[in-house]
């Protein structure tokens, strides 16, 4: 009975070929829609970025990074050789900053953990600036150090170092930043503690990504997305510039350079088809939107990323818990009236309120391998406060894991397929794109490499190059493994096609991505 159950329920999150193929077309229509007008349901930002860097860039820039599970501060040494040096120093965002009144109260904490970092770090150049204030009144241009700004929530941007904030998304929600610049929010407060800081570029953690995975592994045909798979789900990636013609055929355009012919969009895929044309609507998607602080809105998100596959779980393993009539979590000697007292649940065990369940639970499922599931049985006792769980109820509870996991692995695989697609690079290859060394015979054999699944040898010209960042993509096993699947189901990408798809992680990406960004922007302030 418990096993018929657990099976039906994993079968709710099945996200087949079919869906699959679906969704990808309805991204591409969305893409395209979103790169004409605004208001659409993907975003399709304009970043102001027109070139992504080769790893020759060099210098000492700082970046700040909001976004994600943690707030980080780092500077970064370019050396110009595809390296860097990287120091950083990461808080957790106080939950009470992030649901605060006040724009101040969350932007003044940033600007002080930049002072922090400056005294613990760069000491001799703080303790300098300040003396030179206090004996000459102003500091000199070459102190000060252009920071990177990543802020990874929808902001129209309206320049480099400009941009106003349009939702919060993550479970952040201060009504008074909307419609703000956060740019100059946080400038405020780095002046009011007088920090020789300016803030050159505002940056999406995506486009950092994306920059950061360009700068160190300069392939012959550049990285094309940068993507996170973290407590939030989003993409940017490289668009032709007459693409973006609500950009190009508006009036209100700030400047920037087109020589390049390109620039980096940032998609806000989380927001992908909210009018759920596509996606899969389970009850426990349901269930999960209605109590989030957003309904309606990053419904893609809400099925794909880390904020939120713990909860589907949760709510999934709930409703079986209440049902008197399954099995699962029940001593067997009880009565079956009141699920509280007849459970193995103990009191006050997380799993009874909202984001209860942590989407490292998630992985744990999918990597336990152990006789009888002991790492999910210890786990639920230890941190769930569940105990004495059977082999059965363990397996229940891997397999819907497994099934929640899975169909986010599938969707990512909407939105990879689907930018792969739009932007034509299966088209634009050079060679046959699975083509070895051996069916080449009689040209210049070409540089291989083995691509990430090492499944075969693809040409370094016909390689399709996405930088990845996230807790989920490195630390859900098999991630990559399910995206593939579902990536070879496509038929337009098909097995030759997914080959060509490389994906790298870009660990922490977005504090050199961000640093690159604010080189550029120092550049074109010097022009
Ligand atoms: C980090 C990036 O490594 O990954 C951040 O530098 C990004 O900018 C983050 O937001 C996403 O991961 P998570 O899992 O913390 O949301
Ligand atoms: C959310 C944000 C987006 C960010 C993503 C990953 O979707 O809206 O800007 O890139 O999370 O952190």
């Amino acid at each position: 009975n418990l096993a018929e159950q657990a099976k039906r329920v994993a079968a709710e999150f099945e996200f087949g070929p079919g869906n699959v193929r679906k969704a990808v077309k309805e991204f591409v229509r969305e893409m395209d829609e979103g790169l004409q007008k605004e208001g659409t349901e993907l975003s399709q930002i304009p970043t102001y970025v027109t070139a992504v860097p080769n790893g020759t860039e060099k210098g000492l820039y700082m970046a700040v990074d909001l976004g994600g599970t943690n707030f980080r501060v780092c500077s970064i040494q370019l050396h110009g050789n595809t390296t860097f040096s990287l120091t950083q120093s990461k808080v957790a965002i106080p939950h009470e900053l992030m649901v605060a009144k006040t724009s101040k109260e969350l932007f003044s904490f940033l600007a002080k953990q930049i002072e922090n970092f400056l005294k613990a770090h760069h000491e001799d150049h703080y303790t300098a600036t300040i003396k030179r204030r206090q004996t000459e009144g102003n500091i000199k241009e070459e102190e000060i150090f252009d920071l990177g700004f990543t802020f990874s929530f929808p902001v129209q941007q309206i320049g480099i170092n400009k941009g106003v904030l349009m939702r919060w998304t993550k479970g952040f929600d201060i009504q008074e930043t909307i419609g703000q610049d956060v740019c100059a929010l946080l400038q405020k407060e780095i002046d009011e503690l007088h920090l020789p800081v300016r803030v050159a570029a505002l940056v999406n953690d995506t486009v950092g990504t994306l920059m950061a995975r360009s700068y160190t592994s300069p392939g012959k045909t550049g990285t094309l997305l940068g993507a996170i798979f973290g407590t939030g789900t989003n993409g940017a990636y490289v668009e032709k510039l007459d693409k973006v013609s609500k950009l190009t055929q508006s009036k209100d355009a700030g400047d920037f350079d087109k020589s390049t012919g390109e620039m980096i969009v940032n998609t806000e895929w989380g927001s992908f088809d909210n009018s759920l044309r596509t996606l899969p609507n389970t009850p426990y998607d349901v269930e999960l939107d209605a109590k989030s602080v957003n309904p309606g809105i990053q419904m893609f998100e809400k099925r794909v990323s880390g904020m939120f596959l713990g909860e589907l779980l949760r709510i999934a393993l709930v409703g079986l818990v209440k049902d008197p009539a399954i099995p699962l979590f029940k001593d067997e000697n009880s009565s079956q009236n009141d699920v509280h007292s007849t459970t193995q649940i103990h009191e006050g065990s997380p799993i009874w309120k909202q984001w209860g369940i942590d989407t490292s639970f998630l992985s744990i499922c999918a990597g336990d391998h152990s006789d009888g599931h002991r790492v999910i049985r210890q786990t639920l006792d230890k941190e769930y406060g569940i105990s004495a769980v059977s082999a059965e109820d363990a397996e229940a509870v891997r397999e819907i894991a497994f099934a929640v996991g899975r169909r986010a692995a599938r969707l990512a695989a909407v939105a990879i397929g689907a930018i792969v697609l739009e932007t034509g690079r299966l088209r634009s290859a050079t060679a046959s794109g699975t083509a070895t060394t051996e069916d080449k015979e009689g040209v210049d054999p070409p540089r291989g490499t083995v691509d990430s699944s090492g499944r075969g040898e693809v040409a370094e010209e016909d390689v399709i190059d996405i930088g990845v960042d996230g807790s989920l993509v490195e630390f859900y096993p098999n991630f990559e493994e399910h995206i593939r699947q579902a990536l070879r189901e496509v038929e337009e990408i098909g097995e030759q096609g997914e080959k060509r798809i490389r994906i790298g992680i870009a660990k922490d990406g977005s504090g050199v991505g961000a640093a690159l960004i604010a080189l550029v922007a120092g550049r074109m302030t010097e022009d």
